[in-house]
């Protein structure tokens, strides 16, 4: 597997139960509150606003604060005016490089070392330099937003710039192979695809761009933070709890117990809700004002301060003999981060697990500029992988003048391509048979340009998707059982509006052979037992084998406690399992005691145990992927060339379904961003000055109601034996291959190929 790499170096952990990987998880054929459709647990605290966000946390003499950007992408501030402001109305503080308190470096983020966060691996408000055309170079602090947003805008900085590396073309010519965090390995070969590809009957070689993206969740990233002596406390919009605290403890040079966060509920995070300068700036900003500060980032603040995903442009060659078996692959590319982002956009990660080659060569190349840190973004890699890889795909299809899903039917890897490793489960040509099938793919005419309903050309088109299966090691759960029997289940898990609290509930209840009601599951701040992050589309694995763990220990505990009086008596805890708020021996219900029976007789108000998720061993083992297969129907006007997306259908490959209905909204939901990858998001990016000319929602257009179609998801339901309940991760696949679906069906509608994202009308013109 392709995250294997920098998983490897993470096994220190010993097991301590049932190993995933091992033996199919007995969850995997319970279907007491798994595989039901549960309604949100804090669905009506959302619906009424009683859910507090980062921004809303009510603190005495609270300070807002607003953000000056530097206007130039290298160089140094040789003047800063800020008498103006610190004179404004209602201004308490200016923060700047002159008088900010000294402070580290941010640690990186690895998947190594889960309470560190940091994606751009700056020096924060520590010298005159500016490394990026958006940098922060100014706090100011009042006593309302609107004063500090006035006061902001009274700063004059003037610059001296120096050679900045801002021009994608250009700086090409240097492009370096770096190891990324993501892939193991960065070229790829098997046989001489080159000569493979000159030799084959059938060909495609193409370029596909994709541009920069920016973050735009719903909820802005925001902090509200308080110094209580030389404790910070922070309440962060985050996916990484301890990261956040980790890094800020790193940062200020104190313990990493000084620092509680707090975030319950995230407004959306698609991987940009880590650590960037604000929350640095905050904490930095609070300690010289002596006051709680709130950094709120306005939108246009979040397009410069906060990464997104990188441009790509890939090259996609692909050549197969007459029967559509492929006789090479070469993928190469180029993304772009500054030396100072540790985040490389994966993008061949596609290319190095779908489909079986006799030849191959995959490389991508990294292109150093002066800009904002590129980051994760959902399914970073595949997003803009699945992109080129499944065009390229579409278009041999079209060249061989086979079915797109006959091609892949023909090519589908049925082991790593790379490794040789099995697959722990992959059905993908199931979801395209059941999507063809949901979809009704044989109303297709292969032919582009076939359909037209008066100024609209109608298509039809489909592509793969796929994500890694994750589970980070450390994860813990602490499961605590009273004496009437009822479970309180809690980790430093995160909320971004997945279900979190839900589906882990349902787990708990299952595991514990409990009624949903008497679980109770607490999460969101670093009070509560070490959670990796919500990433990587990994944290439903990481808590469920943390809640394996606990339980586990938990059987134990009980059982001693139970002691000889008691229908268990005598048994070994490999005899026991939980059922019906209790244990019994396994396949005897006569011996059975209740918990409230066994905390009852032993005088114990509660009993508790901790575990944590092992090493992802079954990583090692076996080739582990979600997959999917998307469906596109769309017109496109012949006059103007607006593309009108009729509908969707996902057909899903992602092992278990642990909850039908929150899962649909994730799959959903990433399909959406999908089609705002396909259709209109783009940062724009003036090359002259490294600037971000799109810094608002108004200009970087995300998808709204009216862009979204009837979206119909389906999965295929097979549990995967290697994982914890028989799941794999759902968060990221949604946006997978929607675009190149898009892409396809358009082409379909009009015989046009457009190989840049987004699709524009102009290009269809
Ligand atoms: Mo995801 S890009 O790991 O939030």
């Amino acid at each position: 597997n392709a995250i294997v790499g920098g998983v490897r170096s993470a096994i220190s952990y010993v097991p301590t139960s049932w190993l995933p990987g091992a033996t199919p998880d007995p969850l995997i054929d319970k279907r007491v509150s798994l595989g039901t459709q549960q309604s949100r647990v804090d669905g009506s605290d959302k619906v009424r606003g009683a859910a507090r966000f980062a921004a809303e946390v009510k603190m005495d003499r609270l300070l807002y604060a607003a953000c000056v950007h530097s206007t130039i992408a290298r160089g140094r501030i040789t003047e800063l005016d800020v008498a103006a402001a610190e004179t404004a109305a209602g201004v308490a503080l200016v923060m700047t490089h002159r008088n900010a308190p000294k402070m580290a470096m941010p640690p990186p983020i690895g998947l190594t070392n889960l309470k560190a966060a940091g994606s751009n691996i700056v020096p924060v408000m520590q010298d005159p330099d500016v490394r990026w055309n958006g940098q922060v170079v100014a706090v100011v602090l009042a006593e309302t937003q609107e004063q500090a947003d006035h006061a902001a805008s009274l700063i004059k900085v003037r610059y001296e710039a120096a050679p900045a590396r801002t021009r994608f073309e250009e700086a090409k010519a240097s492009a370096h192979t770096p190891e990324s965090l993501l892939i193991e390995r960065n070229r790829l070969k098997r046989g001489d695809s080159e000569a493979a590809f000159e030799a084959a009957s059938h060909k495609v070689d193409a370029t596909y761009r994709t541009p920069w993206h920016n973050h735009n969740p719903i909820e802005p990233n925001a902090t509200t933070i308080a110094w209580e002596g030389d404790r910070l406390i922070v309440h962060d919009a985050t996916q990484m709890l301890y990261g956040t605290a980790g890094s800020l403890a790193k940062v200020f040079g104190i313990k990493e117990t000084q620092v509680f966060v707090s975030s319950p509920f995230v407004g959306g995070g698609f991987g940009g809700k880590a650590f960037w300068d604000h929350q640095i700036l905050g904490a930095a900003a609070a300690k010289l004002a002596g006051r709680p500060v709130r950094i709120a980032l306005s939108r246009a603040s979040m397009h410069r301060l906060i990464g997104g995903r990188s441009q790509t442009e890939q090259r996609v060659a692909l050549a197969a003999d007459g029967g559509g078996k492929l006789k090479a692959l070469l993928h190469h590319g180029f993304s772009v981060k500054p030396s100072s982002s540790v985040c490389d956009e994966a993008f061949t990660l596609t290319s190095r697990s779908l489909y079986a080659s006799e030849s191959y060569d995959i490389v991508q190349h990294t292109v150093d500029l002066d800009v904002l840190a590129n980051t994760f973004m959902r399914a970073p890699g595949e997003a803009p992988g699945t992109f080129a890889v499944e065009s390229a795909m579409d278009e041999l299809a079209h060249a061989l003048q086979i079915d797109p899903i006959e091609l892949r039917r023909r090519n589908i890897a049925d082991k790593d391509p790379l490794t040789g490793a099995p697959h722990s489960q992959s059905d993908l040509m199931l979801a395209y048979d059941l999507g063809a099938k949901r979809f009704g793919w044989e109303r297709r005419a292969a032919k582009p340009r076939a359909r037209r309903d008066g100024e609209w050309l109608i298509g039809m088109g489909c592509a793969s998707g796929s994500f890694p299966y994750m589970r980070l090691p450390g994860t813990s759960v602490r499961i605590t059982i009273d004496g009437n029997g009822q479970a309180m289940v809690s980790s430093a898990a995160h909320e971004m509006g997945m279900g979190t609290v839900t589906v882990q509930r349902q787990i708990a209840a299952d595991r514990l052979g409990l009624p949903l009601e008497s679980v109770t599951v607490r999460i969101g701040d670093t009070s509560l037992p070490f959670g990796a992050m919500a990433g990587g589309s990994s944290q439903t694995a990481s808590l469920g084998a943390a809640t394996t763990a606990a339980s586990v220990k938990l059987a134990g505990d009980l059982l001693r406690l139970a002691g000889n009086d008691t229908p268990l008596a005598g048994l070994r805890p490999s005899e026991i399992e939980f059922a019906d708020s209790g244990l019994r021996k396994i396949g005897d219900p006569s011996r059975h005691e209740s918990f409230v029976s066994i905390l009852g007789r032993a005088a114990r108000s509660e009993v508790s145990a901790t575990g944590e998720s092992s090493a992802p061993l079954e990583l090692l083992k076996f080739s582990m992927h979600s997959r999917s297969a998307v469906f596109c129907e769309l017109r496109v006007s012949d006059v103007t060339g607006e593309i009108r997306i009729d509908r969707l259908v996902g057909a899903f490959d992602c092992g278990r379904i642990l909850n039908p209905k929150t899962a649909a909204s994730q799959f959903r939901g990433g399909m959406i961003m999908g089609i705002g990858m396909a259709l209109t998001e783009e940062t724009v990016f003036d090359e002259r000055k490294g600037r971000i000319m799109s810094a608002s929602i108004a200009d970087y257009h995300v998808p709204v109601h009216l862009d979204v179609p009837d979206i119909e998801v389906l999965w295929t339901d097979i549990p995967d034996p290697r994982t914890p309940m028989g799941a794999r991760g759902i968060g990221e696949i949604g946006i997978t291959g929607v675009a190149a679906a898009i892409a396809n069906a358009a082409f379909n509608a009009t015989g046009k190929r457009v190989r840049d994202l987004p699709l524009t009308p102009d290009k269809f013109l």
